[in-house]
């Protein structure tokens, strides 16, 4: 089944082409920014009407006539407003069937994409010399929920979790491992301490340095010993990552990983490909691509390095390779890197040189999405009170702790194991969805005492509202297993219809986010539905309604719990039957 905006986009599209004779246009249907407006608005006609050198007024008035004629179902009247926008009335009778439709097969709330595509999505992809910290959540975060939006839509994802596992840092890291484990006691349960250990004894200890160099060489040259005591130390590395995953009930597994080392085989061969494209150049002592397109402040050329004079490869030569990989093995119609802003600079290089080398083509769109900084309240990237990153893992534990306390204060009749349960699933949601709710170009404000509040765009709020409705469902015996249509009754209150319409809306906004990759359109969508609900909920009683009417008001239940859990789902919150 179509969206209904996409119904209504390909109609008014193709009763537009009629009438105009071009064979491009652009209905520009949107949801109606006010109920006065109708349901849908088409305000096309403006531009089109500029283009065309003709009066927009008149150009919408003989539109809305072929509109008229056409009778769509869909639509129960227009209305020419303004220099010529449309407003559109749907018809309930239409939405209705359309809601029955969805009760009967509630998977259908969500509809698939015409052509499925290959979609890679990079995201988390944390360094594995050190354990993961608040820097890391963001990307695992939004990353998570596009896969399962993607995934969601009848996309193939591929899954990369292009984790840093290769460079200097692991000579030094295996030389303190191979040497001082024992000695210092020191467990790699605390990557973290291991890792300042390290590094001190580093900056200390010219002679440590000295031999932690040599095994940079030792293991790039494929030595088996320092290649085992590595890959310990990556398998250490890797189930720290995995158990945060599972903490955060986001859907990466080991067999996402595509780490850095993946492409050692393929470097070598990267900068032949560049040099034999004429785009290798030797500056300062290290070998470049400059594009003109990259200018510095100053307007001196901007180098993207690719090897340097001892031989090693830089962060860009792996990502080229990636992008090979992406295009040429996996096929990929989009490679999403779901990674912070401040790398945009190295993506839009990595883009350009891969084009202009062929490592990529026309076949694959190469899309940084793109994420601010998240900030602690004194406006200040997030730190400890000492000033320390922040473990992911005890920003959880805190998460979770919080709600627990919160769930204990407002349910405290709950037996304590449930209340345990609750506080697992709202601590880490509220985390998820304070940041999911968020632009997420923009930086983000870290704050506990909002994203655990039961009053305003939340998840205790949204998970809340959830399980109210089951609740309320159970009570009356109704499920949303045991489906109930819409009976054809002639009146709905305002209130009844705002929920109907609501709750089929869904599928657009599932639509726009797998498009742009925004899931704060979907909080957005998902914070206005509870509230439809809300208001129906007050003003349309269903004890002591009449037969037809309660029979109608639960059905609306069951839908606006339908797309509430689907909803909160695909931003991967888990919703709860009681609260
Ligand atoms: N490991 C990198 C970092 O911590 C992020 C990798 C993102 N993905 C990529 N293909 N470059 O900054």
């Amino acid at each position: 089944m179509h969206t209904i905006k996409r119904t209504l986009t390909d109609f008014i599209g193709a009763e537009l082409m009629a009438l105009t004779g071009l064979d491009e246009v652009n209905p520009n249907v949107i949801t109606a920014s006010k109920p006065e407006f109708g349901d849908y608005q088409a305000n096309g006609v403006m531009a089109l009407a500029k283009r065309l050198g003709r009066n927009p007024r008149e150009l919408g008035a003989e539109l809305r006539a072929r509109l008229e004629a056409a009778d769509n179902p869909l639509v129960e009247r227009y209305e020419l407003a303004g220099p010529g926008f449309i407003n559109i009335h749907l018809s309930v009778e239409a939405l209705r069937m359309r809601a029955n439709a969805l009760l009967e097969n509630p998977s259908l709330l969500i509809s698939t994409a015409e052509s499925p595509q290959t979609i890679v999505v990079d995201y988390s992809s944390p360094n594995l010399a050190k354990e993961m910290h608040v820097g890391h959540l963001r990307g695992t975060i939004i990353g998570d929920s596009i896969a399962r939006i993607l995934e969601r839509q009848g996309h193939r994802v591929i899954r990369q979790n292009h984790v840093g596992d290769w460079g200097t840092q692991f000579g030094m890291l295996i030389t303190f491992m191979r040497e001082s484990s024992a000695e210092a006691g020191l467990a790699l349960a605390d990557l973290e301490g291991f890792y300042r250990a390290a590094k001190k004894r580093f900056d200390e200890d010219s002679e440590f340095a000295a031999r932690a160099r040599e095994s940079v060489v030792k293991l790039q040259s494929g030595d088996p010993e320092y290649l085992e005591a590595w890959r310990s130390f990556i398998d250490t590395s890797l189930t720290h990552c995995q158990a945060v995953y599972d903490k955060l009930n986001v859907t990466l597994s080991m067999n996402d990983l595509k780490a850095e080392s993946f492409y050692n085989p393929q470097l070598a061969g990267v900068v032949t490909r560049l040099e034999n494209a004429g785009l290798l150049q030797e500056s300062d002592g290290a070998w470049c691509v400059f594009l003109d397109e990259f200018v510095g402040k100053d307007g001196d050329p901007l180098p993207v390095i690719i090897q340097k004079t001892d031989g090693g490869f830089l962060y860009a030569t792996t990502d080229l390779a990636a992008v090979d990989y992406r295009c040429h093995v996996l096929n990929a119609d989009r490679s999403l890197y779901v990674v912070d802003a401040r790398q945009s600079l190295h993506f839009q290089q990595v883009f350009a040189v891969a084009a202009a080398a062929g490592f990529s083509d026309s076949s694959i769109s190469l899309e940084h999405i793109s994420y601010g900084t998240m900030m602690g309240s004194d406006g200040k990237p997030f730190k400890t009170r000492s000033g320390d990153v922040v473990k992911l893992v005890d920003l959880l534990n805190e998460a979770v702790s919080r709600a627990y306390e919160l769930v204990s204060m407002k349910n405290p009749d709950i037996e304590e194991a449930e209340r345990r349960k609750i506080a697992q699933a709202v601590g880490i949601a509220s985390v998820k969805y304070a940041d999911l709710s968020k632009n997420r170009t923009s930086d983000y404000l870290f704050d506990w005492s909002s994203m655990l509040s039961f009053e305003g765009n939340t998840a205790p709020y949204l998970m809340y509202a959830y399980a109210r409705i089951a609740t309320l469902l159970a009570k009356q015996g109704h499920s949303t297993q045991t489906a109930r249509l819409l009976p054809a009754v002639s009146s709905m209150a305002p209130e009844e219809t705002a929920l109907l319409l609501k709750a089929l809306q869904l599928a657009e906004t599932v639509e726009a986010v797998a498009q742009d990759c925004f899931p704060n359109t979907l909080s957005t969508y998902l914070y206005e539905l509870a509230g439809t609900f809300m208001r129906f909920y007050e003003a349309c009683p269903i004890q002591g309604a009449d037969e037809i009417t309660r029979a109608q008001r639960l059905s609306l239940c069951v839908l606006a719990s339908e797309a509430l859990k689907q909803g909160l789902n695909l931003l991967g919150i888990e919703t709860l039957e009681r609260m």
